[in-house]
């Protein structure tokens, strides 16, 4: 089964389904103008994304890793008018181009954009009382995904969703001796869901391979649960 092949069905999934969007293009366009790295999830992943927020009833979405803007684009609009999400992104530059992307879809007063290493960002939302928040979308650097999920379960109630991008890696996942740190972060992430499993049960979570444009990857969702008092 050749890549060629996950991309013509991407495109037809995305010309049947999807349509065309200004805003959306816009994202990508000045993107790849600008030379940031081409890793936004592809429109078909973005619907998927925009649709679980739906589903969900989600007031409060918040982003790890912004690029620029593209998946914000899709959460953001998934959000009643009095929704807000916040996204976090290190690069400045990125943050800059994501805010006129933004801004060009009509979503400025819906999103919020913090600078910065997603932990800091993480512990001042925290600090600030913030949240809780009904969906997680994390999508920054994927070893730091494990320290993220700590930070982000002080941001979230029993109901809410988490999903991480990039937790496949191409079958990384599945190798204990991968050298890949970001196949490495999504197995401790994976570790770190089955403690959880194993003792309080805060989380119920499964991971889904894909293909596509992107190649072969997946994303983990995990839904928030009660946890019986002791
Ligand atoms: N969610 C975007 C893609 C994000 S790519 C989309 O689908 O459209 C990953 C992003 O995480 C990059 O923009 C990268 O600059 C950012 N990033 C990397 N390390 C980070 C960190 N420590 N804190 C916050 N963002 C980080
Ligand atoms: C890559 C892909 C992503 O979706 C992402 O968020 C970060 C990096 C990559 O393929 O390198
Ligand atoms: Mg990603």
């Amino acid at each position: 089964m050749s890549e060629q092949r996950w991309n013509a069905v991407d495109d037809y999934i995305s010309e049947t389904l999807l349509g065309e969007d200004a805003a959306l293009e816009r994202a990508q366009a000045t993107s790849a103008a600008g030379g940031l790295p081409p890793i936004s999830v592809t429109a078909p992943q973005g619907k998927l994304l925009q649709l679980i927020a739906r589903i969900h009833g989600a007031r409060t979405i918040l982003e790890l890793g912004t690029l620029g803007g593209y998946s914000t684009i899709w959460l953001a609009r998934a959000l009643p008018p009095d929704g807000r999400l916040v996204t976090l992104e290190l690069d400045p530059s990125y943050a800059e181009l994501a805010a006129s992307n933004i801004a060009a879809a009509g979503l400025s007063e819906r999103v919020e954009q913090r600078v910065g290493p997603a932990a800091e960002s993480l512990r001042e939302l925290i600090v600030e009382g913030a949240g809780p928040y009904d969906l997680v979308f994390m999508d920054a650097d994927k070893p730091g995904t494990p320290a993220y999920l700590e930070l982000v379960l002080q941001l979230v109630r029993p109901g809410s969703v988490i999903i991480s991008d990039n937790s496949v890696r191409g079958g990384d996942l599945a190798d204990p001796d991968t050298d890949n740190a970001g196949a490495r972060g999504m197995r401790r992430l994976h570790e770190l869901l089955a403690a959880d499993r194993a003792g309080p049960g805060r989380l119920s979570a499964t991971t889904i391979q894909t293909v596509g444009s992107k190649g072969y990857d997946g994303f983990t969702l995990a839904l928030v649960q009660e946890v019986a008092a002791v």
